[in-house]
Protein backbone atom coordinates (compact mmCIF):
# COMPACT_ATOMS: atom_id res chain seq x y z
CA UNK A 1 0.00 0.00 0.00
CA UNK A 2 1.40 3.24 -0.82
CA UNK A 3 -0.44 6.98 0.58
CA UNK A 4 0.88 10.23 -0.65
CA UNK A 5 0.10 13.84 0.51
CA UNK A 6 -0.43 17.19 -1.11
CA UNK A 7 -1.08 20.32 0.25
CA UNK A 8 -3.76 23.38 -0.87
CA UNK A 9 -2.33 26.38 -2.12
CA UNK A 10 -3.06 30.80 -2.22
CA UNK A 11 -2.10 32.65 -5.13
CA UNK A 12 -0.80 35.90 -2.83
CA UNK A 13 -0.75 37.92 -5.98
CA UNK A 14 -1.09 38.24 -9.67
CA UNK A 15 -3.78 35.18 -10.68
CA UNK A 16 -5.51 35.76 -14.16
CA UNK A 17 -2.67 38.01 -15.46
CA UNK A 18 -0.67 34.96 -14.91
CA UNK A 19 -2.21 33.36 -17.61
CA UNK A 20 -1.29 35.66 -20.16
CA UNK A 21 2.53 35.71 -18.86
CA UNK A 22 2.99 37.71 -15.92
CA UNK A 23 4.64 36.61 -12.72
CA UNK A 24 2.34 35.64 -9.75
CA UNK A 25 3.28 34.71 -5.88
CA UNK A 26 1.98 31.30 -4.46
CA UNK A 27 2.79 29.58 -1.08
CA UNK A 28 1.13 26.09 -0.03
CA UNK A 29 -1.53 26.30 2.89
CA UNK A 30 -0.18 23.05 4.71
CA UNK A 31 -3.28 23.04 6.74
CA UNK A 32 -5.39 21.60 4.25
CA UNK A 33 -4.31 18.52 1.68
CA UNK A 34 -5.51 16.01 -0.45
CA UNK A 35 -4.45 11.59 0.31
CA UNK A 36 -4.56 9.22 -1.85
CA UNK A 37 -3.74 5.92 -1.15
CA UNK A 38 -2.95 2.91 -3.84
CA UNK A 39 -3.22 -0.88 -2.62
CA UNK A 40 -2.43 -3.02 -4.93
CA UNK A 41 -5.16 -5.95 -4.95
CA UNK A 42 -4.31 -9.81 -5.94
CA UNK A 43 -6.71 -10.88 -9.03
CA UNK A 44 -9.14 -12.57 -6.71
CA UNK A 45 -10.20 -9.54 -4.55
CA UNK A 46 -10.23 -7.64 -7.32
CA UNK A 47 -12.91 -9.49 -8.75
CA UNK A 48 -14.88 -10.09 -5.30
CA UNK A 49 -14.85 -6.09 -5.36
CA UNK A 50 -16.00 -5.59 -8.54
CA UNK A 51 -18.71 -8.13 -8.63
CA UNK A 52 -18.85 -10.69 -11.79
CA UNK A 53 -15.32 -12.57 -13.19
CA UNK A 54 -13.30 -10.01 -14.85
CA UNK A 55 -11.97 -12.21 -17.70
CA UNK A 56 -12.27 -10.63 -20.73
CA UNK A 57 -12.78 -7.17 -19.68
CA UNK A 58 -10.00 -4.61 -20.06
CA UNK A 59 -7.90 -3.94 -17.45
CA UNK A 60 -9.88 -0.77 -16.28
CA UNK A 61 -12.46 -2.63 -14.77
CA UNK A 62 -9.61 -3.51 -12.48
CA UNK A 63 -8.96 -0.21 -11.23
CA UNK A 64 -11.23 0.29 -8.18
CA UNK A 65 -11.66 3.73 -7.23
CA UNK A 66 -13.23 4.94 -4.08
CA UNK A 67 -13.88 9.27 -2.95
CA UNK A 68 -15.90 8.86 -0.23
CA UNK A 69 -15.50 12.77 0.55
CA UNK A 70 -17.75 13.29 -2.95
CA UNK A 71 -19.96 9.81 -2.98
CA UNK A 72 -17.75 8.35 -5.50
CA UNK A 73 -16.95 4.68 -5.59
CA UNK A 74 -16.61 3.12 -9.07
CA UNK A 75 -13.89 1.32 -11.27
CA UNK A 76 -11.91 3.54 -13.94
CA UNK A 77 -13.55 1.71 -16.60
CA UNK A 78 -16.82 3.66 -15.73
CA UNK A 79 -14.64 6.47 -15.68
CA UNK A 80 -13.19 6.34 -18.82
CA UNK A 81 -16.68 5.89 -20.25
CA UNK A 82 -18.25 9.06 -19.15
CA UNK A 83 -19.40 11.23 -22.18
CA UNK A 84 -16.39 14.31 -21.08
CA UNK A 85 -13.26 12.99 -20.06
CA UNK A 86 -13.31 12.75 -15.99
CA UNK A 87 -10.35 14.52 -14.67
CA UNK A 88 -9.81 11.67 -12.16
CA UNK A 89 -9.71 8.95 -15.04
CA UNK A 90 -7.52 11.36 -17.35
CA UNK A 91 -4.59 11.43 -14.10
CA UNK A 92 -4.82 7.42 -13.55
CA UNK A 93 -4.96 6.80 -17.43
CA UNK A 94 -1.62 9.20 -17.95
CA UNK A 95 0.37 7.81 -14.76
CA UNK A 96 0.32 4.43 -16.33
CA UNK A 97 1.25 5.54 -19.71
CA UNK A 98 3.87 8.04 -19.10
CA UNK A 99 5.45 4.97 -16.98
CA UNK A 100 4.51 2.52 -20.31
CA UNK A 101 2.58 0.42 -18.63
CA UNK A 102 -0.10 -1.19 -20.81
CA UNK A 103 -1.59 -3.64 -18.45
CA UNK A 104 -1.61 -2.45 -14.85
CA UNK A 105 -2.15 -4.22 -11.62
CA UNK A 106 -5.70 -4.77 -10.28
CA UNK A 107 -5.77 -2.24 -7.52
CA UNK A 108 -7.97 0.54 -5.18
CA UNK A 109 -7.13 3.88 -5.27
CA UNK A 110 -8.72 5.93 -2.25
CA UNK A 111 -8.91 9.79 -2.06
CA UNK A 112 -10.15 11.88 0.46
CA UNK A 113 -9.26 15.58 0.92
CA UNK A 114 -9.79 18.55 2.84
CA UNK A 115 -9.59 20.97 0.56
CA UNK A 116 -13.17 22.54 -0.64
CA UNK A 117 -13.54 21.92 -4.17
CA UNK A 118 -13.91 24.88 -6.72
CA UNK A 119 -12.74 27.41 -4.35
CA UNK A 120 -9.26 28.60 -5.17
CA UNK A 121 -7.21 26.34 -2.54
CA UNK A 122 -5.99 23.84 -5.40
CA UNK A 123 -8.22 21.08 -4.52
CA UNK A 124 -8.22 19.52 -8.16
CA UNK A 125 -4.44 20.13 -8.69
CA UNK A 126 -3.80 18.35 -4.91
CA UNK A 127 -5.60 15.68 -5.99
CA UNK A 128 -3.59 15.01 -9.06
CA UNK A 129 -0.50 15.39 -7.82
CA UNK A 130 -1.29 12.89 -4.45
CA UNK A 131 -2.86 10.11 -6.98
CA UNK A 132 0.06 10.26 -9.61
CA UNK A 133 2.99 9.74 -6.65
CA UNK A 134 0.68 7.15 -5.04
CA UNK A 135 0.33 4.78 -8.10
CA UNK A 136 3.62 5.66 -9.47
CA UNK A 137 5.15 4.40 -6.10
CA UNK A 138 2.56 1.65 -5.78
CA UNK A 139 4.12 0.04 -8.96
CA UNK A 140 7.27 0.69 -7.82
CA UNK A 141 8.47 3.28 -10.53
CA UNK A 142 8.19 6.70 -8.83
CA UNK A 143 8.52 9.80 -10.59
CA UNK A 144 9.99 13.01 -10.13
CA UNK A 145 8.82 16.31 -8.91
CA UNK A 146 9.37 17.51 -12.47
CA UNK A 147 7.14 14.69 -13.61
CA UNK A 148 4.27 14.98 -11.27
CA UNK A 149 3.96 18.36 -11.99
CA UNK A 150 4.23 17.93 -15.94
CA UNK A 151 1.37 15.17 -15.43
CA UNK A 152 -0.58 17.57 -13.33
CA UNK A 153 -0.48 20.22 -15.78
CA UNK A 154 -1.90 18.45 -18.39
CA UNK A 155 -4.82 17.58 -16.07
CA UNK A 156 -5.33 21.17 -15.31
CA UNK A 157 -6.24 21.66 -18.71
CA UNK A 158 -9.18 19.40 -18.50
CA UNK A 159 -10.37 21.35 -15.83
CA UNK A 160 -9.49 24.78 -16.45
CA UNK A 161 -9.05 24.92 -20.50
CA UNK A 162 -5.85 27.33 -20.35
CA UNK A 163 -4.41 27.04 -17.27
CA UNK A 164 -1.38 28.69 -15.92
CA UNK A 165 0.38 26.08 -14.40
CA UNK A 166 0.81 27.63 -11.20
CA UNK A 167 -1.42 25.29 -9.39
CA UNK A 168 0.42 22.44 -10.14
CA UNK A 169 3.28 23.61 -9.25
CA UNK A 170 3.28 25.07 -5.93
CA UNK A 171 1.18 21.74 -4.86
CA UNK A 172 4.24 19.90 -6.56
CA UNK A 173 7.29 20.96 -4.74
CA UNK A 174 5.34 22.31 -1.77
CA UNK A 175 7.12 25.66 -1.50
CA UNK A 176 6.89 29.63 -1.69
CA UNK A 177 6.67 30.15 -5.83
CA UNK A 178 6.85 33.00 -7.69
CA UNK A 179 5.73 31.51 -11.10
CA UNK A 180 6.07 32.90 -14.61
CA UNK A 181 4.14 30.60 -16.87
CA UNK A 182 6.45 28.59 -18.98
CA UNK A 183 9.57 29.08 -17.70
CA UNK A 184 11.13 27.00 -15.13
CA UNK A 185 10.42 26.59 -11.09
CA UNK A 186 11.64 29.73 -9.20
CA UNK A 187 11.20 29.84 -5.43
CA UNK A 188 11.08 33.24 -3.36
CA UNK A 189 12.39 33.76 0.18
CA UNK A 190 10.69 35.05 3.05
CA UNK A 191 12.47 37.16 5.02
CA UNK A 192 10.00 37.92 7.59
CA UNK A 193 7.52 35.58 8.27
CA UNK A 194 3.67 37.02 8.30
CA UNK A 195 0.16 35.89 9.29
CA UNK A 196 -2.80 35.89 6.34
CA UNK A 197 -6.37 34.86 7.50
CA UNK A 198 -7.97 32.66 4.28
CA UNK A 199 -11.88 32.92 4.23
CA UNK A 200 -14.22 31.20 1.93
CA UNK A 201 -17.38 32.62 0.77
CA UNK A 202 -19.08 29.49 0.81
CA UNK A 203 -19.83 29.71 -3.09
CA UNK A 204 -17.65 27.67 -5.23
CA UNK A 205 -17.17 29.13 -8.69
CA UNK A 206 -15.16 26.98 -11.56
CA UNK A 207 -12.03 28.64 -12.32
CA UNK A 208 -12.78 27.63 -15.83
CA UNK A 209 -15.93 30.20 -16.00
CA UNK A 210 -13.59 33.34 -14.22
CA UNK A 211 -11.09 32.57 -16.79
CA UNK A 212 -13.00 32.43 -19.67
CA UNK A 213 -15.21 36.14 -18.79
CA UNK A 214 -11.49 37.64 -18.45
CA UNK A 215 -10.37 35.99 -22.08
CA UNK A 216 -13.59 37.51 -23.43
CA UNK A 217 -12.43 41.11 -22.00
CA UNK A 218 -9.25 40.28 -23.68
CA UNK A 219 -10.21 39.33 -26.77
CA UNK A 220 -12.54 42.46 -27.15
CA UNK A 221 -10.06 45.01 -26.35
CA UNK A 222 -6.61 43.13 -25.65
CA UNK A 223 -3.98 46.81 -25.61
CA UNK A 224 -6.44 47.99 -22.59
CA UNK A 225 -5.96 44.23 -20.86
CA UNK A 226 -2.11 44.14 -21.95
CA UNK A 227 -2.00 47.31 -19.62
CA UNK A 228 -3.87 46.27 -17.15
CA UNK A 229 -1.63 42.79 -16.86
CA UNK A 230 1.17 44.94 -16.95
CA UNK A 231 0.27 46.80 -13.38
CA UNK A 232 -0.55 43.57 -12.03
CA UNK A 233 3.16 42.45 -12.98
CA UNK A 234 4.36 45.19 -10.98
CA UNK A 235 2.38 45.03 -7.93
CA UNK A 236 3.79 41.18 -7.94
CA UNK A 237 7.26 41.96 -8.80
CA UNK A 238 6.97 44.86 -5.69
CA UNK A 239 4.97 42.60 -3.62
CA UNK A 240 8.20 39.74 -4.07
CA UNK A 241 10.80 42.07 -3.27
CA UNK A 242 8.80 43.16 0.00
CA UNK A 243 8.35 39.36 1.06
CA UNK A 244 12.14 38.56 0.10
CA UNK A 245 13.41 42.01 2.39
CA UNK A 246 10.68 41.77 5.00
CA UNK A 247 8.98 44.81 4.51
CA UNK A 248 5.54 43.40 5.22
CA UNK A 249 4.15 47.13 5.69
CA UNK A 250 3.80 47.52 1.92
CA UNK A 251 1.88 44.34 1.01
CA UNK A 252 -1.46 45.43 2.25
CA UNK A 253 -1.54 48.13 0.20
CA UNK A 254 -0.10 46.25 -2.81
CA UNK A 255 -2.76 44.02 -1.83
CA UNK A 256 -5.58 46.69 -2.38
CA UNK A 257 -4.37 47.50 -5.87
CA UNK A 258 -4.43 44.17 -6.42
CA UNK A 259 -7.68 43.65 -5.55
CA UNK A 260 -9.06 46.88 -7.83
CA UNK A 261 -7.64 45.32 -10.79
CA UNK A 262 -9.13 42.42 -10.25
CA UNK A 263 -12.44 43.95 -9.68
CA UNK A 264 -11.93 45.84 -12.88
CA UNK A 265 -11.46 41.80 -14.53
CA UNK A 266 -14.75 40.99 -13.08
CA UNK A 267 -13.59 38.52 -11.07
CA UNK A 268 -14.86 40.21 -7.75
CA UNK A 269 -18.12 39.51 -6.10
CA UNK A 270 -20.01 41.15 -4.00
CA UNK A 271 -19.66 37.88 -1.15
CA UNK A 272 -15.25 39.07 -1.91
CA UNK A 273 -15.75 42.56 -1.66
CA UNK A 274 -17.69 42.23 1.40
CA UNK A 275 -15.25 39.78 3.02
CA UNK A 276 -12.53 42.62 2.13
CA UNK A 277 -14.12 45.40 3.57
CA UNK A 278 -15.47 43.35 6.65
CA UNK A 279 -11.19 41.76 7.13
CA UNK A 280 -9.70 45.72 6.74
CA UNK A 281 -12.59 46.91 9.42
CA UNK A 282 -11.42 44.53 11.60
CA UNK A 283 -8.05 45.63 11.85
CA UNK A 284 -6.37 43.89 8.11
CA UNK A 285 -4.07 45.29 6.84
CA UNK A 286 -4.68 44.39 3.10
CA UNK A 287 -7.13 41.85 1.63
CA UNK A 288 -8.32 40.38 -1.67
CA UNK A 289 -9.30 37.51 -3.36
CA UNK A 290 -7.28 34.51 -4.51
CA UNK A 291 -7.55 32.19 -6.99
CA UNK A 292 -10.02 31.78 -9.97
CA UNK A 293 -12.67 34.69 -7.86
CA UNK A 294 -16.09 35.04 -8.31
CA UNK A 295 -16.52 33.03 -4.87
CA UNK A 296 -13.82 30.88 -3.41
CA UNK A 297 -11.74 32.37 -0.79
CA UNK A 298 -10.08 35.72 0.30
CA UNK A 299 -6.83 36.56 2.18
CA UNK A 300 -6.18 38.46 4.77
CA UNK A 301 -3.10 40.20 6.13
CA UNK A 302 -3.00 40.47 9.96
CA UNK A 303 -0.56 41.17 12.25
CA UNK A 304 -0.11 37.81 14.23
CA UNK A 305 -2.24 39.17 17.65
CA UNK A 306 -5.10 40.24 15.09
CA UNK A 307 -5.88 37.28 13.46
CA UNK A 308 -8.20 35.49 15.66
CA UNK A 309 -10.45 38.68 15.62
CA UNK A 310 -10.46 39.14 12.03
CA UNK A 311 -11.31 35.56 11.39
CA UNK A 312 -13.81 36.23 13.75
CA UNK A 313 -14.89 39.30 12.11
CA UNK A 314 -15.01 37.50 8.68
CA UNK A 315 -17.29 34.39 10.17
CA UNK A 316 -19.28 37.39 11.31
CA UNK A 317 -19.68 38.75 7.68
CA UNK A 318 -20.39 35.37 6.50
CA UNK A 319 -17.40 33.46 5.42
CA UNK A 320 -18.34 29.91 5.73
CA UNK A 321 -14.61 28.55 7.27
CA UNK A 322 -11.71 30.60 7.95
CA UNK A 323 -7.97 29.16 8.29
CA UNK A 324 -5.11 31.43 9.73
CA UNK A 325 -1.99 30.22 7.59
CA UNK A 326 1.72 31.60 8.66
CA UNK A 327 3.71 32.07 5.89
CA UNK A 328 7.55 31.20 5.95
O1 LIG B 1 -8.91 29.16 -8.75
P1 LIG B 1 -7.54 28.62 -8.66
O2 LIG B 1 -6.99 28.56 -7.30
O3 LIG B 1 -7.38 27.33 -9.39
O4 LIG B 1 -6.55 29.65 -9.33
C1 LIG B 1 -6.58 29.94 -10.66
C2 LIG B 1 -5.57 30.98 -10.96
C3 LIG B 1 -5.80 31.66 -12.27
O5 LIG B 1 -4.74 32.59 -12.43
C4 LIG B 1 -7.12 32.42 -12.24
C5 LIG B 1 -5.83 30.70 -13.44
C6 LIG B 1 -4.49 30.07 -13.74
O6 LIG B 1 -4.50 29.06 -14.44
O7 LIG B 1 -3.44 30.59 -13.34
Amino acid sequence: MTIASAPGKIILFGEHAVVYGRPALAVPVLQIHANARATLQTENQAQTIAGPSLAGKNWADAVLIAAPDIGLSTTLSHLLAAPTPHPLAAVISSVFQVLGIAHPPALQLTITSTIPVASGLGSGAAVSVAVIRALSSAVQCPLSDEQVNQLAYEVEKLHHGTPSGIDNTVITYARPVYFVRGQPIQTFRVERPFSLVIADTGITAPTREAVGAVRKLWEADKGHWEAVFDQVGTIVTAAKKAIETGEIASLGPLMAANQTLLQAMTVSSPELDRLVWAAKAAGAEGAKLSGGGRGGNMIALVAPERAESVASALKAAGARNTIISQIE
